[in-house]
């Protein structure tokens, strides 16, 4: 393994041989490889025969130097799924929903916390702490767990209790606190200086990006069989529910580097950032022409992932937006809870309510004529709607007396 790690503005290294948060300029650090290299070692083909079921399949681009040392639960390698031409999917020819929550617990949030605690294992870490909305919680206490580190997460009193629940029951510290995730990354940081503690903050830490970033190299791979060539492929547009935007930055790298590997061209998707009505701080910076985005004032959104006020790669999100000739769009929590449920409804997808906004988004664009029918849309679910149950409704449930004799005519009028 041969990797360096640079600035995200300035360019300046970094010594990868100790651990490492922000750069010195305060903003993240990325890990490079010597792609040139790898071109002649490793191609799409070779990668394709391999058998390793999880996104350590993509370990030369990762901070290991052999899978084997991997702190893995075989995470990656999630279902890109079609949507069925039916109701409201009916305007859409070739809709596609990469589905994380095929992950282990259950969201995207395994890829990062996989890379990141193999990579802090690696360098003799024991106790890893962390800020989170819910599932990075849930992610960074199975992977510590299985690493053998203690973990400490900090996560706003409101938070989901099924990620409250897997943490505790996954052994990490719980804390509870009375803010938002800007407030526990404060505090975490502090507990961080104070303790000595490994900060896993995400995008403060250079590899949790990396393990994000495999979304990208899958896509390109699921694409390509989707459309039975042998070339990797990109779509026209990716739709990503964004808070800290790891997973859109991730994906964007992934792209870079599989040009500078020579498997794919210079095209790009547009990439779509959706977010909430009540917490759109990237989405404002871009309607507004900005190039950093401030803190987003009294931030709510059911959505907890997308609860986000402020993110450290706000200006990598607005440039790639940019780049990619791409837009970004919000959605009410009522919108929101309706795309968990047409998702359901019409697909079978049991989606998070991070993956019912950008659903929504996809249709709004659609309509207002800038996804067009022929284009191919990824949608990123992101994580799996069991873990938002205290959200969902049961509105529909028939109480039925299985003594009484009327109880197939009531039947017969509620499923006629
Ligand atoms: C289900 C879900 N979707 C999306 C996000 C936002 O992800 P990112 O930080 O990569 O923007 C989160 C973050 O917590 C999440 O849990």
């Amino acid at each position: 393994m041969h990797i360096a790690l640079e600035c995200s503005l300035t360019g300046e290294v970094h010594d990868p041989t100790q651990l490492q948060g922000l750069s010195r300029a305060g903003k993240p650090l990325l890990a490079r490889y010597d792609l040139n290299s790898l071109k002649k070692q490793i191609s799409p083909e070779i990668l394709r025969r391999r058998t390793e079921r999880s996104m350590w399949r993509f370990h030369e681009v990762l901070p290991v130097n052999s899978p084997g040392e991997a702190v893995s639960l075989g995470e990656g390698l999630t279902p890109l799924l079609t949507c069925k031409p039916r109701g409201p999917f009916n305007d859409f020819r070739d809709l596609l929903v990469k589905d994380e929550s095929f992950n282990p617990t259950q969201s995207f949030k395994a890829r990062g916390m996989s890379a990141a605690i193999t990579r802090a294992a690696a360098m003799g870490v024991t106790t890893v702490a962390l800020p989170s909305a819910g599932n990075a919680a849930g992610a960074a206490t199975a992977y510590a767990a299985r690493a053998g580190m203690k973990c400490i997460i900090f996560v706003p009193e409101d938070t989901p209790p099924a990620n409250i629940l897997e943490s505790a029951c996954g052994g990490a510290q719980v804390c509870l606190v009375n803010g938002l995730i800007s407030d526990c990354g404060r505090l975490c940081r502090a507990a961080c200086d104070r303790f000595g503690w490994f900060d896993l903050s995400t995008l403060k830490e250079p590899f949790r990006i990396e393990g994000k970033k495999t979304m990208g190299y899958e896509l390109a791979f699921d694409l390509a069989d989707h459309r039975c060539s042998s070339s990797l492929q990109l779509p026209d547009v990716i739709l990503y529910p964004t808070g800290g935007g790891t997973g859109l930055i991730g994906m964007w790298k992934a792209f870079d580097e599989m040009e500078t590997l020579g498997w794919i061209g210079p095209e790009r998707p547009r990439m779509v950032v959706v977010q909430a009505e009540g917490c759109a701080p990237i989405v404002k910076a871009f309607h507004e022409g900005a190039t950093s985005a401030p803190m987003f004032p009294h931030a709510h959104t059911i959505a907890a992932g997308l609860r986000v006020p402020a993110a450290v790669g706000d200006f990598i999100m607005l440039d790639i937006l940019r780049t990619s000739r791409g837009t970004a769009m919000t959605v009410t929590d009522g919108e929101l809870m309706q795309g968990v449920e047409e998702l359901a409804r019409y697909q079978g997808f049991h989606c998070a309510p991070e993956g019912g906004a950008i659903w929504i988004a996809a249709r709004r664009l659609k309509d207002a004529g800038w996804i067009r029918h022929d284009e191919t849309v990824v949608l990123f679910n992101t994580g799996a709607a069991v873990k938002y149950n205290h959200l969902l409704k049961c509105e529909n449930a028939l109480k039925l007396d299985h003594n009484d004799p009327r109880t197939l005519d009531a039947l017969a009028l509620a499923c006629p």
